[in-house]
């Protein structure tokens, strides 16, 4: 089978990430125990998924020429990502994130200062038009500018192919977008801030996902964490269960689950399959440290699966 060409814009990060036993307060200092600097982002990250997911990875995003930058280009090459649209200015700087991991419990807080991320808009996009064209799936998130991203639904509506937007982290997106969504992707607390309804049942979901039907979203991916996540196309709905394994961190497992389902999607699977295959790698990813390189190698999903 041929390896399913992914594309789409998105960021590129360093990750600065130091690990405490508690998290300090605001005005408090606390001592942490470690820091780990490594390739992050959520559009590298879910890139990376893709590429260990057997995707054929063309990533829209951009780096300053200074360390960070040289980092994910390093990183860029050993994932065997197309270069064609990895943009290197010396105008910008490359972006970071600054995350707090709280030993007791795996979770984080995530400050990002989005530098380059911010100069991936519409020309950006425009400019791998010929990539939309040939691609299997179009796959994105927020943490760039607004313009890449309406971009982005826009060629993946041109060239008919299907749209995956992961609403994370979770901005006001311009209404003419929700028509041109395939699959939205959001996670328990970012479907809330769309739609204005908590989620904490199977009856949640399906009422948080009517809001976002009726607003012309063809397909919704509720992730439930543990749980596993939540589907519904408006006629058919299912819940795929998650896989229980014990969580050292949970940084980039949106990421990871994504970035598996846009390849799981792009091979034909179907939506129960491909969202099953995405619940392992996340799951996997949980169990390792690092945003990107927890993700999974696709024998590894696949082992999990079965
Ligand atoms: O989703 C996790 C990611 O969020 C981190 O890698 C960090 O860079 C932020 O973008």
């Amino acid at each position: 089978m041929k390896n399913p060409k992914i594309i789409g814009p998105g960021s590129s990060n360093v990750d600065l990430t130091g690990f405490a036993p508690k998290l300090p307060t605001a005005g408090e200092t606390v001592m942490g125990t470690r820091l780990a600097i490594g390739p992050g982002g959520k559009g590298s990250n879910q890139m990376t998924a893709a590429a260990r997911a057997g995707g054929d990875v063309y990533f829209i995003t951009r780096l300053g020429e200074d360390t960070f930058g040289k980092v994910l280009e390093a990183h860029f090459d050993r994932e065997g990502f197309r270069k064609d649209h990895i943009l290197i200015s010396d105008e910008v700087d490359t972006a970071c994130a600054l995350i707090e991991i709280d030993e007791a419990d795996a979770q984080n807080r995530i400050m990002v200062i989005p530098a380059a991320n911010s100069h991936v808009g519409r020309d950006e996009v425009m400019a791998a038009e010929g990539d939309f064209a040939t691609c299997d799936v179009v796959l994105t998130q927020l943490e760039i500018n607004m313009t890449g991203v309406m971009a982005a639904a826009e060629l993946a509506r041109k060239y008919n192919k299907p749209f995956i937007l992961n609403p994370a982290p979770a901005l006001p997106l311009p209404d003419e977008i929700w028509a041109f969504v395939d699959w939205f992707t959001p996670n328990e607390t970012e479907v809330t801030l769309y739609t204005g309804v908590e989620v904490n049942n199977d009856d949640d979901a399906r009422a948080a996902a009517k809001v976002l039907l009726d607003r012309g979203v063809k397909n919704v991916v509720i992730t439930l964490g543990k749980r596993g996540a939540y589907w519904t196309d408006g006629k058919n709905e299912a819940i795929v269960p998650g896989y229980p394994v014990k969580a050292v961190e949970t940084t980039g497992a949106g990421d990871t689950f994504n970035g598996a389902f846009a390849v799981a999607l792009g091979e034909g699977k179907s939506p129960v399959d491909a969202l099953a295959f995405a619940n392992a790698a996340a799951a996997i990813s949980v169990t390792r440290h690092g945003a990107a390189e927890s993700a999974p190698q696709r024998d590894e999903i696949e082992a999990l699966v079965k």
